[in-house]
């Protein structure tokens, strides 16, 4: 990562604090890009982008590795934030922003637009819902990340429960920072 990205980063960390958008943690973000490029994927779906600061993580990898990111969210005032967030270190290319609600702009997205590499980071309370409209869309050997497992565990409990003896799939909580984890998940297929 070039220096002026690793500042811009920082700075809309501080930024986020400030105006309290709850962005991903720093090791939550070098966590996705870590993944992205290890993976060498090329095709990235994010749900939930805020203000841009865990686009900008995942699209930096992308650029590495060749890959396009689209993300959804649903708010419109952050939602032009993170276009702009994403122009200011000039990965904007990398990324396709639909705007309004997951649940229904990911099934109206072309049949064979499949993902190797999903981050879920939308409302907690559905992240069942976010789970049945990726499913269909995951490659061989996909791997999908969702964020704040433990710091929102009653709100995610459906989800939980519904992929508790789910076949065909690798499942892995990670306490990544002292006060919250992430679920990490690889389609078998
Ligand atoms: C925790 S914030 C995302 C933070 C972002 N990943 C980051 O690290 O900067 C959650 C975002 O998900 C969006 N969101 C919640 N439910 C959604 C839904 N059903 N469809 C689209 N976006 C949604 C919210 O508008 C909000 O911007």
């Amino acid at each position: 990562m070039d220096s002026n990205t690793r500042a811009f980063l920082k700075q809309l960390r501080q930024y986020g604090f400030e105006h309290d958008i709850p962005n991903v943690t720093d090791e939550v973000g070098q966590f996705l890009n870590m993944m992205i490029r290890m993976k060498k994927s090329k095709t990235i779906l994010e749900i939930g982008c805020a203000n841009g600061y865990s686009t900008i993580w995942m699209a930096e990898a992308a650029r590495q590795v060749g890959a396009q990111l689209h993300t959804v969210d649903h708010s419109a005032p952050t939602f032009s934030e993170a276009q702009d967030n994403l122009k200011s270190v000039g990965l904007s290319g990398l990324v396709d922003f639909h705007f309004g609600d997951a649940r229904e702009v990911i099934p109206a997205f072309p049949a064979d637009l499949k993902f190797d590499f999903v981050f879920v980071d939308g409302q907690k309370a559905s992240y069942l819902d976010f789970w049945n409209t990726v499913k269909d869309r995951l490659l061989p050997g996909a791997v999908l990340v969702f964020d704040d497992m433990l710091a929102f565990q009653e709100k995610t409990r459906s989800f939980s429960e519904a992929i508790q003896d789910l076949d065909g799939f690798s499942k892995l909580i990670l306490p990544i920072d002292p006060e919250d984890g992430i679920l990490l998940m690889l389609n078998e297929s």
